[in-house]
């Protein structure tokens, strides 16, 4: 692939080029590195205010030529992906391309004998294991449409998701591994499926052995199908703009966002962000450490790296199994070149004692990367000093399961870091600050509203079923423009820092989480009236989460600590684990204005233990109740 930046000035000539004329730019790269059926008759359409983009218009191709088929000539013995298993004990499997693309064909003719076909949704919800790369790739090859749902979620998180796309078939597994736990993924589906009416079948993974009931007619064991399956499939030929797949992400307010991205410019963008991201060479050995249930398993352990022929890392583990040292052991094991993981990770890694990480010989590392949270100070040092021994540049990577790919991240020996920096804009990126006004901000030393100007390839076309809310989240608040929801600064030299969240979403552990749904699934709880959850800063997570309930009065005393319990079971049940809260504190009233506004502002204050300045609260309708939850708080 013939797409690299090679120095600063080259980096400063490829972004300026990309900027006058992102037309050419684009062209270029897409028809120098790529196979397609048919060349596109234009590079890209759209209109920003109506939220319509289209890019390489009436190509036809399909992805999986571009990860399998085009490696089968000069890669086809190359391992593909190496997996490594939750248990240490448990061999590694090193998948080669042509077994890749083999098992990609049967699986796909599996779907096909169940009635697939293109267009149609199937969801897929898999612990870390190879089945689950197999599966996407192969509805990507036979043009239905994945919708991945992280194996953490809980039975109604996947029955939301599942019905918003309304999903054929169902992957999914009799368990999971995670440490020395396991998991009854078929059991959560199961409870799913019963309120899922679009749902034919459950295609079953065998992984854990556990015994799992299978429902006559609608559960099937994959393998049983597989081991019929024919190796050879006949790819189906896709629009540049058919859907790839839909990833659903928390919205602020209401039900999750299912994002849409469309074949062509995903796989461009993905493919074009992968090489000069992560500096990758013919015989590196690249792991991210993400799950494939985010954007981030999508865009950089599958499509980026297949794209380019690369070998990729999927773990199926946790980092502390079974000892804190695992991610060490994994790299020293495997030689891993370029390392992946999130901020989270790395201060909870951090904590573990030295010895840990010393023992190891990380000698292999040339790229270290970060993602999904702003990297505090001490964390980017940490991970420096201690697993790239200043020898490895640190690319801080800025993006969203919107966005498709990194849109901001230094370029590994090309742009100098700087701490907590993701420094700057990809070439094809172009990032502006706006104020309140609506304004752009100019020059540097300034912050703001972090948009994005013109479209980029990797850019998500819709979300699934509601193009207007599309339009309305991400291009009405700053016309024009593509709103990230995120705030940024920018320095003295024009580097950017990306300060979080400036929406109700916040960040838990690299997780995104909207707190309408949360507190949703607190209200229904029988005592309570109402709640309001906000973020405050938390050593290892970045973020945890304060909730603020208000009971409602029945006269009756009510055990305080079991309402805890009661509500964050609640959540589990509702959205999953990840969305816990740290702490609750009972409240007599919430702090609102006198349109009935909950004064977020104020709670957050609390929160955090800063009460030395609320602002100015005289329109509040209650102001005497942010002294009573200050003097209580947790
Ligand atoms: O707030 C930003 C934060 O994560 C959000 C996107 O989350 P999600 O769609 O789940 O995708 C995560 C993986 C790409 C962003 O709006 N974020 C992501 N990367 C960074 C970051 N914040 C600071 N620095 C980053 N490098």
């Amino acid at each position: 692939m013939n797409y690299t930046i090679s120095d600063l000035p080259d980096y400063f000539k490829q972004y300026k080029k990309s900027i006058k004329n992102p037309k050419k730019f684009w062209d270029k790269i897409a028809d120098e590195n790529f196979i397609w059926y048919q060349r596109w008759t234009k590079v890209v359409d759209f209109d920003m205010e109506e939220a319509n983009i289209k890019w390489f218009k009436n190509a036809k191709l399909n992805i999986t030529k571009n990860c399998l088929d085009r490696h089968l000539a000069e890669r086809a013995e190359k391992t593909a992906i190496i997996w490594e298993p939750n248990n240490p004990d448990e061999n590694a499997r090193h998948i080669s391309y042509r077994e890749l693309y083999e098992e990609t064909n049967k699986m796909a003719n599996v779907l096909a004998e169940l009635g697939v076909s293109k267009g149609d949704r199937v969801c897929i919800y898999l612990p870390m294991i190879p089945e689950l790369a197999i599966s996407m790739l192969a509805c990507a090859k036979m043009g239905a449409v994945h919708s991945v749902i992280f194996a953490g979620f809980s039975a109604t998180a996947v029955e939301s998701r599942v019905n918003d796309c309304g999903a054929k078939i169902i992957i999914t597994s009799d368990g999971s591994f995670r440490g020395n736990k396991s998991v009854d993924l078929k059991g959560i589906i199961d409870e799913a499926v019963e309120k899922c009416p679009t749902v034919k079948n459950v295609l079953v993974v065998k992984r854990t052995g556990s015994e799992v009931v299978m429902k006559p007619e609608r559960d099937l064991w994959l393998s049983d199908l597989t081991e019929k399956a024919s190796a050879n499939f006949i790819t189906k030929i896709m629009d540049a703009e058919d859907p790839l797949f839909i990833l659903y992400t928390s919205g602020s307010t209401g039900k999750p966002k299912g994002m849409l991205h469309t074949c062509a410019g995903y796989m461009v963008y993905t493919a074009y962000t992968f090489k000069n991201v992560f500096n990758y060479k013919e015989n590196d050995i690249y792991w991210c450490t993400a799950d494939i249930g985010w954007i981030t398993g999508h865009s950089y352990i599958l499509y980026g790296p297949l794209l380019n022929g690369a070998t990729t890392v999927i773990f199926e583990g946790i980092p502390t199994y079974p000892e804190p040292d695992r991610f060490w052991e994994v790299i020293e094991k495997h030689k891993v070149t370029q390392f992946y993981t999130a901020p989270t990770a790395i201060r909870s890694l951090a904590k573990e004692s030295h010895e840990w990480v010393e023992k190891h010989d990380l000698s292999s590392l040339r790229v270290i990367g970060s993602v999904g949270e702003p990297i505090n100070d001490e964390a980017w040092h940490w991970y420096n000093d201690n697993v790239g021994h200043k020898k490895c540049p640190i690319v801080d990577t800025w993006w969203q399961t919107e966005t498709g790919g990194i849109m901001i991240s230094p370029i590994p020996f090309v742009t100098p870091t700087k701490p907590t920096y993701a420094t700057l804009p990809l070439p094809g990126i172009q990032p502006v600050l706006m104020d309140e006004n609506r304004i752009e901000i100019m020059g540097n030393q300034v912050d703001g509203n972090l948009c994005i100007r013109f479209p980029w390839p990797g850019i998500a076309r819709t979300i699934w079923g509601d193009h207007q809310r599309y339009k309305e989240t991400y291009f009405t608040t700053f016309p024009g423009k593509y709103f990230t929801g995120d705030g940024a600064l920018r320095d003295e030299v024009g580097y950017y820092r990306i300060t979080g969240r400036v929406d109700d979403i916040i960040i838990v552990s690299g997780h995104n989480l909207g707190t309408a749904p949360i507190e949703d699934s607190i209200n229904l709880h029988p005592a309570v009236a109402e709640s309001a959850i906000v973020g405050y800063p938390h050593d290892i997570k970045g973020n945890a989460l304060y909730g603020f309930v208000i009971l409602k009065e029945t006269g009756e005393e009510r055990n305080k600590e079991n309402l805890r319990k009661e509500i964050n079971q609640l959540i589990t049940e509702t959205i999953g684990p990840i969305a816990k809260l740290d702490k609750i504190q009972f409240v007599s009233g919430l702090p609102k204005t006198r349109s009935g506004k909950i004064m977020r502002r104020i709670l957050r204050k609390i929160a955090e233990g800063d009460f030395s300045n609320f602002g100015d609260t005289s329109t509040l309708l209650n102001p005497e109740i942010v002294d009573e939850i200050k003097d209580e708080r947790l």
